[in-house]
């Protein structure tokens, strides 16, 4: 196999699975989650007690949300895939770990998480720090923290609602009902985090229910927090988290698979055939596997085994194996749910029969890249047929995509979807700036190797 993949310093050049008579098979444990990652860190880095961390996702995200950290005097360690946080001092007044003012701006690299949550946290510190982060990270957009945590007493200034931010913390905080326009599990975190150094109860309401991973651990570590899904069929959902209560504990948990990285896999599995794929340990909570309901829809065969509930969290195998696949329509109130796999299921929607319309992905334009308009570049120079559309995509297939050289826009997600559309390909596809997929999932290729039986190579 080792010419179908030719690495160079940073781009990655890939043969087709038809030029190699290859198919995906055998079994996968995807990366770590990278969303649960952060939170461990960030709720740990904030317990006064010890923590142990087993399997975290040893990636540049997560990395920079230790290293922030580490930076605010909390010692943390990392071996043998374990995180450890030792016990420290709790701040006289708050349920929280004291922090200390860093002595640098505090790097939050590629990272939206890190940045969001850390201003939630930073917000009831009574001291002045800045977060900076690189310049993917100082394009995305920052009002929709900084308005909410000013009303609850903080000072965070930025210049046009962009990073770097210079937070002025103070404590304790006043307490806030918050209507987020948007959903958006940052924003979320960041204001329950915020609500834990605030007096009283703090509310957010979202108008769909994003990722809940930070009020299943708040939750198990003692944290008094609670939920209302809105009555009738908008699916609202408000989450309440009382600050100065409940003594926040150590956590002791394993981080299972991250479904948003082993998305690439079942679309290629989905998509080449002959293939059958069985991933094991992945995480499938609700509010992130609307990916698994738009592509059942659409016809793909998938059966989960094994399933369980680990640290609050449902976790499972899942198999998935070649289907013919007819396109669909992605409703609005879906996106939340798959917010971060709607690249990869425009790539498979270019294999779909007939068309499929993605609607109120407005928010995919201010991720790591602008992904509407990635995607859309990106596969049309593969030959597909999409159409951009203002929060959206239109797509019609199936359609023969041929080799080209595309760029990743420096956006990990663009990156590994289009390994996996190259895999369909004519010809060969050379992705430019594909080193960015150490962002979520550095063993990207050794995975993709792990997974291909080819014949001709
Ligand atoms: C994340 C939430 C999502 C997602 C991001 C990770 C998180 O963003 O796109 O990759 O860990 O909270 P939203 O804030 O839009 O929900």
């Amino acid at each position: 196999m080792k010419n179908q993949f030719v690495l160079g310093p940073r781009s990655l050049k890939i043969l087709p699975l038809r030029l190699t008579g290859g198919k995906i098979q055998g079994e996968l444990e995807p990366p770590a989650d990278k969303s649960i990652t952060h939170r461990a860190i960030f709720f740990s880095a904030l317990s006064p007690e010890k923590s142990v961390i087993e399997n975290p996702l040893l990636a540049e995200d997560c990395l920079s949300t230790l290293r922030c950290f580490q930076d605010l005097g909390v010692p943390i360690s990392l071996k043998n895939n374990r995180v450890t946080v030792a016990a420290g001092k709790k701040r006289s007044g708050s349920v929280l770990r004291l922090l200390s003012k860093p002595k640098r701006a505090l790097d939050c690299g590629n990272s939206g998480t890190t940045m969001r949550m850390l201003s939630g946290v930073l917000a009831g510190q009574p001291f002045l720090t800045s977060l900076v982060g690189d310049a993917s990270l100082s394009r995305r957009p920052m009002l929709r923290v900084i308005d909410p945590l000013n009303k609850m007493g903080a000072q965070i200034k930025s210049a046009n609602g962009n990073p770097p931010l210079r937070v002025n913390g103070s404590f304790p905080l006043k307490s806030l009902h918050w209507e987020n326009k948007v959903a958006s599990a940052q924003v979320k975190s960041a204001l329950l985090l915020a609500g834990l150094s605030a007096v009283g109860k703090t509310c957010v309401w979202e108008p769909v229910k994003s990722r809940d991973h930070s009020e299943r651990l708040l939750r198990s570590m003692g944290a008094q927090i609670t939920q209302k899904r809105d009555a009738g069929l908008a699916g609202g959902c408000a989450v309440t988290v009382r600050g100065l209560a409940g003594a926040l504990r150590g956590l002791h948990m394993r981080i299972p698979g991250d479904f948003s990285s082993a998305a690439f896999f079942i679309a290629a599995a989905l998509m080449s055939p002959g293939s059958k794929l069985k991933i094991n340990n992945l995480n499938l909570n609700p509010t992130r596997t609307g990916f698994l309901n738009v592509i059942r829809r659409m016809g793909a065969k998938t059966r989960i085994v094994n399933a369980r509930m680990k640290s609050n969290e449902p976790v499972g195998d899942l198999w998935v194996e070649y289907s013919p696949l007819k396109g669909a329509e992605l409703k609005c109130c879906e996106v939340p749910g798959m917010i971060d796999e709607v690249p990869i299921l425009a790539v498979l929607a270019t294999q779909a029969k007939g068309s499929t319309k993605i609607r109120g992905a407005g928010e995919l334009r201010v991720k790591e890249s602008d992904r509407l308009r990635a995607i859309s570049l990106c596969l049309s120079a593969m030959g597909a047929r999409i159409a951009e559309r203002k929060e959206g995509l239109d797509i019609w297939g199936p359609c023969a995509l041929r080799g080209a050289k595309v760029r990743s826009f420096g956006d990990h997600r663009i990156a590994m979807s289009m390994s996996i559309a190259a895999l369909l390909a004519q010809g060969k596809t050379e992705i430019v700036d594909f080193d960015c997929v150490r962002i979520s999932y550095p063993d990207f290729l050794q995975d993709m190797k792990s997974v291909i039986r080819a014949q001709k190579i």
